[in-house]
């Protein structure tokens, strides 16, 4: 066990805990965008940035990936740390304005959009958590960034269809802005693909992925409940039997 102080209360943690889940075991909120428990972090968006002290030094750390030490003296906020955020809220705002997490954020901040950021327009933030979900979660890797700095996004393989992608849509449920445009059709219903052709219902289209996959239909009730593709990977994955998921889950049980 390590033993730490975070803004003056003593916590003892298991070696290998980062300093954001020790602060969350005390209830100290620390905000995060990058950040899912469910992946891999990798310290992106800085948004979670702490002081730590050590003997006399002081440096500013991204808390969820940074590893508590014994005796390490942390402050989740000083004022350094509110402008460093504030700041990284303000140019986040400026890259994506319509999403509803950072005005939020903006407005528990105290942040007002100053113009000093040239405005982008975008919603995707760069996060990667779709990326990183799509590769450690369901093990497709069909999607991943384009370009750096401030014109990086998530993106299909060369703008184009991603092959991968079995429509799963984990993407979607990760993207903290929203930015992932997911849409199902349901029978007799159609709908104009990104290729241009025109789709038949069920299907589901994700616009960033470029792609549109049939839905699968339940035999028993004829409820369309998931990518064909989907489908077909997890019964791989799993050694599933080709038929199991000819009906849906309310009507196997
Ligand atoms: S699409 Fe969403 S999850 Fe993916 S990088 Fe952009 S903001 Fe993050
Ligand atoms: S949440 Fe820690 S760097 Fe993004």
């Amino acid at each position: 066990m390590v033993t730490l102080k975070i803004d003056g209360i003593t916590v003892q943690v298991p070696e290998g805990t980062t300093l954001l889940q020790a602060a969350q075991k005390l209830g100290i909120w620390i905000p995060t965008l990058c950040h899912h428990e469910a992946l891999t972090p990798t310290g992106g968006c800085r948004l979670c940035v702490v002081e730590i002290k050590r003997d006399t030094a002081s440096q500013v750390v991204s808390s969820c990936v940074y590893k508590v030490e014994e005796g390490l003296e942390v402050q989740t906020a000083t004022e350094k740390i509110h402008n460093i955020r504030r700041c990284i809220i303000e140019l986040l705002l400026a890259e994506a304005p319509g999403a509803k997490v950072l005005r939020n954020l903006a407005r528990d901040m105290g942040v007002t959009p100053v113009k000093r950021f040239a405005p982008r327009n975008e919603l995707c933030i760069a996060c990667g958590r779709c990326v990183r979900a799509c590769r450690e979660i369901v093990g497709v890797s069909a999607i991943d960034f384009a370009k750096r700095g401030y014109d990086k996004l998530a993106v299909s393989p060369f703008y184009e269809r991603a092959e991968a992608c079995i429509g799963c849509g984990t993407c979607a449920e990760v993207c903290p802005t929203g930015a992932i445009r997911l849409t199902d059709i349901a029978e007799g219903e159609t709908q104009l693909a990104a290729d241009g052709t025109t789709v038949q219902g069920p299907a589901r289209t994700i616009e960033n992925w470029k792609v549109t996959l049939k839905l699968k239909a339940c035999k028993e009730c004829g409820e369309a409940f998931a990518p064909e593709n989907q489908l077909a990977y997890f019964s791989e994955k799993a050694g599933l039997p080709q038929d199991y998921y000819d009906v849906c889950r309310h009507c196997r049980t």
